[in-house]
């Protein structure tokens, strides 16, 4: 196993290489730490949860016009190359389709434990200090405004709205970060959630009172 985790380890360094900060080889590598963490009380398929992980964003549909399909296909095709059999290989693409925020605007048809892991594990890194430093990267990267008081969050977002919004960077906190505690779904997960949660809540207290030139 360690094999072919090493393995799939180079190869997502190696085609991460260029990404952008918020979703580099060092955000993998905190959801592949959070997941086995996870993990370790969930106990879900080690190699199935280690592998959804290391390649669950190998190709960001952001990035790819939007296509959701070459991820999944790319890790894969990764997994074929390196002799995995076919019915792990078809579980961790399963896993990475129905991974993200925007999958579940859509028919959730997959269910597994395994999903359940990972998909905590990303979402873990999405909200916390660490969100909110993606969180305005990311905004840095689609050249947001941090903040504009005449933007209100729309909370009643569809997919496409979701995937085009050029709104405010605190308004994802609205649209998304801080809707994620309830979405989790392992209890480790929503014990880790519920800290992060709070420090967004406190941290965007701060920045209104320094908006206003208090404190
Ligand atoms: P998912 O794959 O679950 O849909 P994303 O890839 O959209 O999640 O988000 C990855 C990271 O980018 C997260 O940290 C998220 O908060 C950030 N991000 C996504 N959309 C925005 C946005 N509109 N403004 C600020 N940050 C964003
Ligand atoms: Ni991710």
């Amino acid at each position: 196993m360690q094999q072919i985790l090493d393995l799939t380890i180079n190869f997502v360094k190696n085609t991460l290489a260029d990404a952008e900060a918020g979703h580099d080889w060092f955000h993998i590598e905190r959801v592949y730490k959070t997941a086995k963490h996870i993990n370790s009380t969930e106990q879900a398929d080690e190699l199935i949860v280690a592998l959804a992980a290391l390649l669950h964003d190998i190709a960001d549909s952001k990035f790819n016009g939007g296509d959701e399909e070459i991820g999944p296909q790319k890790a894969g095709d990764f997994l074929a190359s390196i002799g995995l059999e076919p019915k792990i290989i078809e579980e961790v693409k399963l896993i990475i389709k129905n991974l993200s925020f925007k999958a579940s605007f859509g028919e959730i048809s997959y269910f597994s434990k395994e999903l359940d892991v990972v998909q905590d594990a990303d979402r873990l890194d999405a909200i916390g200090a660490i969100g909110i430093a993606r969180a305005f990267t990311y905004g840095g990267f689609k050249n947001r405004v941090l903040y504009n008081p005449e933007i209100k969050p729309n909370l009643q977002m569809n997919k496409e709205q979701y995937k085009n919004t050029t709104s405010p960077t605190i308004n994802h906190f609205y649209e998304k970060l801080l809707l994620l505690k309830d979405l989790m779904k392992t209890e480790t997960g929503k014990a880790m959630a519920e800290q992060r949660h709070q420090f967004m809540v406190t941290y965007l207290e701060q920045f209104y009172s320094e908006w206003e030139g208090k404190k």
